[in-house]
């Protein structure tokens, strides 16, 4: 065998400082959210999982927000940020990123934030068939039928790539072309800065075209095109792509989660954000949501309409219809919740409890087995195990200041209706009488009662009645 040369490491540049004018939103295009993740992000995953080492995110509008993000959802990444101050085209973007790589020698690769379909692999096509080549630049490029909006790419006599021309500065004839750019390319550091610098700006934009690249490689050594699938290299450029992108994201995301053992009834009703994680045999009923760090045991069952976000299930969870979970909030193993359970943050649900309709929990711990079945609120309570909390009870855990919290012992019975007014301890195995209003202690093994003492008058209704008989007589006689 060959003894392997090393190769010189991969660095990225991501293009995210543009506006974003056809979104017509007061946010920069690239913050725009899919599957709960900034749109930039995306080529900023696959550059890294691609091996990238910097990753430079080039920032215009909005860049303290778009830096201050990506920072955030990938705090370990070996990330750059690089201004570009006016937004004057691709080329000039590029150029802005020169200081931040400073250093690098190897092959660049260079993606756009708005192309977040773009997979790993096929950036790393890319790459290895620049390396291969030894050629000064590669692009990716796709056939489309209806190539509206993309730049072309026109070859030579020789069928190489000869230059790229944006559809404002093509011809009629070349306008005709399907073989376009995909926006992604990987180009040798030396050729790079030394071909940007020769990028003018004479075009019907008046911008600095990064396509120019292609025309200046051509008269060293023919770029490389790899030819990609044009579904991962769309681009997002106005809200209905948004949602196209979002569909596909969707769609793979379910799938890949069905190859992993998980049933979804209608994947086309499924949302998912990235990052969140399903164990096997678990089965997903139509219109779930299941948002940011959710992560959901196996064998779970959630029901139909139910929104999780941020939420940790234990398996063997069942979920049912309509719950909605604000997390961050953590579920036990055999817990059965809803239908129409409201779970808020700081919920922390042991193994076997039930919580059903029109029941809230906020910073609430339910021990094991406890039960709240219906129309409940348990706010700032700490609930031990084997504990029943009746119909329509509540937790008063706020003065109108500050709020308080109410301590309820293992296996203590809470009957329905009761109002428990914290700060308040009700010990282990007590009981509160249904109806009561408890504002003070209950001790261990002791029955409360906190209600007007029941009034029993027997045979009132036929006294009644026998008055007002009398009453009528009285009325007549007198006319
Ligand atoms: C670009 C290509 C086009 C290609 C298409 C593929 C150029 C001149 N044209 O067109 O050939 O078919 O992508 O999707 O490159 N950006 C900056 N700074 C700038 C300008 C742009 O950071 O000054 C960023 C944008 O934020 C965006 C990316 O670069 O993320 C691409 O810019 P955009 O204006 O969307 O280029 P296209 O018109 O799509
Ligand atoms: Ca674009």
């Amino acid at each position: 065998m060959a003894p392997t040369k090393k190769r010189a490491p991969l660095a990225a540049v991501i293009l995210a400082a543009g506006k974003g004018t056809r979104m017509k939103s007061g946010t920069a295009k690239v913050l725009h959210e899919l599957s709960g993740k900034p749109l930039a992000w995306y080529a900023v995953r696959a550059a890294l999982d691609a091996g990238a080492a910097p990753v430079v995110v080039v920032v215009g509008h909005q860049a303290a927000e778009v830096e201050a993000r990506l920072r955030s959802e990938l705090p370990d990444a070996p990330l750059r940020f690089a201004l570009q101050v006016e937004q004057k085209g691709t080329a000039h973007a590029v150029r802005a990123a020169r200081q931040a790589l400073r250093g690098v020698t190897g092959p660049v690769a260079i993606l756009s934030g708005d192309v977040p379909l773009l997979s790993a692999a096929t950036l790393k096509r890319v790459v290895a068939a620049r390396g291969r080549a030894r050629a000064p630049l590669a692009l990716a490029t796709m056939a489309l039928a209806e190539p509206r909006g993309y730049g072309r790419v026109v070859r030579d006599g020789r069928g190489r790539p000869a230059r790229i021309v944006e559809e404002k500065d093509a011809s009629p004839a070349e306008r005709e072309i399907q073989e376009v750019n995909a926006g992604l390319y990987c180009a040798d550091a030396a050729f790079l800065w030394k071909a940007l610098a020769r990028v003018g700006s004479q075009n019907a934009q008046g911008e600095f075209y990064l396509t120019d690249l292609v025309a200046l490689a051509a008269r060293r050594a023919a770029p490389v095109a790899v030819e990609v699938d044009p579904l991962e290299a769309s681009g997002v450029n106005d809200r209905e792509e948004l949602a196209r992108a979002g569909q596909v994201l969707q769609r793979r995301r379910a799938s890949a989660l069905m190859r992993a053992g998980v049933t979804i009834e209608v994947p086309e009703r499924f949302l998912c954000d990235e990052g969140v994680e399903v164990g096997p045999d678990t089965v997903i009923e139509p219109d779930v949501r299941l948002r940011g760090a959710t992560r959901v045991g196996a064998g779970c069952r959630l029901g139909q309409g139910s929104v999780l976000a941020d939420a940790v299930l234990a398996p063997g969870v069942t979920v049912r219809p309509y719950t909605v979970i604000e997390g961050p909030a953590t579920v036990g193993a055999g817990a059965i919740l809803g239908p129409f359970s409201r779970i808020r943050p700081g919920s922390e649900l042991a193994e076997g409890v039930h919580v059903g309709n029109f029941v809230e929990t906020k910073k609430t711990r339910l021990g094991k087995g406890s039960k709240a079945n219906h129309l409940a609120y348990l706010g700032d309570a700490v609930v031990g195990a084997g504990v029943n909390v009746g119909a329509g009870t509540i937790t008063c855990n706020y003065d109108g200041e500050k709020k308080h919290e109410t301590r309820i012992g293992d296996g203590a019975f809470i009957g329905s209706d009761s109002i428990l007014v914290a700060p308040l301890e009700i010990g282990a195995g007590a009981y509160v009488a249904a109806g009561s209003t408890i504002t003070k202690a209950v001790p261990p093994g002791s029955l409360a009662f906190g209600r007007a003492q029941q009034v029993v008058k027997e045979g009132w209704v036929a006294r009644k009645q026998a008055e007002k008989a009398a009453a009528r007589r009285g009325a007549k006689g007198g006319r």
